[in-house]
């Protein structure tokens, strides 16, 4: 049996370590959904791999990533507001939901980058992803720090609390680094990648190590366990737009396991969410594919563009393109750039927009299948 949390208001110190016993996850239910899930995911994995122009494309995609995390914190913004941020390139620059929504995006390259190699899962890797997210200096939680999560929505310290994580001198410590080592040693705890995920993220949230963002850098860990553990080569499932359609089941599910010892329906969730995400992101890149075939046929047929591949491959890098972009990369020079995003605006591919006196082209169709 899981021991279950007698005082949602007190700091839940007995937590249990990781893992919890088998008895408590397997479930015919839970094995089943397992298929499900990780059938899906091979799918988008082997897709992923016909991206042309990867690391490019991806970014526009891990940019709703971010958006959806933090919107689950309510931090609203419109993709015009979002795009322009993303193409402008410094979230220094920023304020605001724009700068947010880049700072985690930023923290999703930085974790992937950072675990590349022999680089496994330690308390550096979940203080920078707090840093990031967080743009706070500090690290985990001191003992002085009063926090509890509140009932029914997200934030802390705002009505009455749903659960009170642990606190006291080396005690967060402790259980994070059990939490690290159930994470990386695979030898001792052979589990399902897809379970030891779902597991991981919710001892993380209960642990919550930091004063803030750990909703947030909990959500970004679930991308980098499966791109450290290679189920997918790059950190693009939209695993939290699923979670914030469906965040009163997030909410209710995790307090399922502090408040009732429920695992089953939490880890349901989970692979639930893996498998719808892992469809979608599937179509979106199918969808995007498709258009940038049809655009690179389209300009093709205007015969007095030089390099077409290259022009479509950079309005397809991001949803605005400025003629800085294709000068940067040495495809024309100023002149030429600018006639040909014009003459992409002409036959109707590309929107032109003037944004504090700045000329954006907008990738009418990427930027349709990106907001859908
Ligand atoms: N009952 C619960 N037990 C454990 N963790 C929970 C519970 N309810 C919510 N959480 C987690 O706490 C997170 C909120 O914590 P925090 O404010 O530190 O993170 P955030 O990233 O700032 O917020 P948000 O996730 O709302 O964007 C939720 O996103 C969820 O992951
Ligand atoms: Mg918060």
């Amino acid at each position: 049996m899981y021991p279950i949390n007698p005082d949602r208001t007190k700091p839940w110190n007995d937590l249990p370590l990781l893992p919890p016993a088998r008895e408590l996850y397997e479930d015919i239910q839970v094995f089943t959904q397992l298929g499900n899930a990780k059938a899906s995911l091979g799918r988008l994995q082997g897709r992923s791999i016909a991206i042309p122009n990867q690391g490019l494309l991806i970014n526009s995609i891990s940019l709703q990533e971010a958006k959806a995390s933090n919107a689950i914190e309510n931090i609203f913004t419109t993709d015009d507001e979002l795009y322009k941020a993303y193409s402008e390139q410094q979230s220094r620059q920023l304020e605001g939901p724009a700068k947010e929504i880049l700072n985690y995006r930023e923290a999703l390259w930085l974790g992937y980058e950072y675990l590349q190699g022999d680089q496994a899962f330690d308390e550096a890797y979940f203080i920078k992803m707090y840093r990031t997210v967080s743009q706070f200096n500090d690290g985990i939680r001191p003992p002085v720090a009063q926090i509890y999560i509140k009932e029914g929505g997200s934030g802390l310290n705002a009505g009455k609390a749903s659960y009170t994580p642990p606190r006291g001198q080396g005690i967060i410590e402790a259980k994070l680094q059990n939490l690290i080592d159930f994470l990386n040693d695979d030898d001792q705890y052979p589990l399902d990648p897809l379970l030891k995920m779902a597991i991981g993220h919710f001892q993380f949230e209960a642990i919550h190590p930091f004063r803030d963002g750990n909703g947030r850098t909990g959500r970004i860990f679930n991308i980098h366990y499966l791109t450290k553990k290679g189920l997918l080569d790059y950190p693009i499932l939209f695993l939290s737009r699923y979670i914030m359609d469906n965040k009163d089941d997030y909410y209710a599910c995790l307090s399922g396991i502090t408040q009732k010892g429920n695992w089953k329906s939490w880890l349901l969730f989970m692979l639930k969410t893996v498998e719808v995400t892992a469809n979608i992101t599937y179509n979106k890149i199918n969808d995007i594919i498709s258009a940038k075939d049809a655009i690179l046929d389209a300009v093709i047929l205007e015969n007095n563009i030089s390099r077409p591949e290259s022009l479509v491959s950079t309005i397809f890098t991001e949803p605005f393109t400025k003629v800085k972009h294709l000068t940067d990369r040495g495809l024309y020079a100023e002149n030429t750039a600018r006639k040909y995003l014009d003459e992409l605006t002409r036959i109707g591919i590309l929107e032109k927009r003037m944004i504090q006196g700045n000329s954006y082209y907008l990738n009418l169709e990427l930027y349709r299948i990106l907001s859908e």
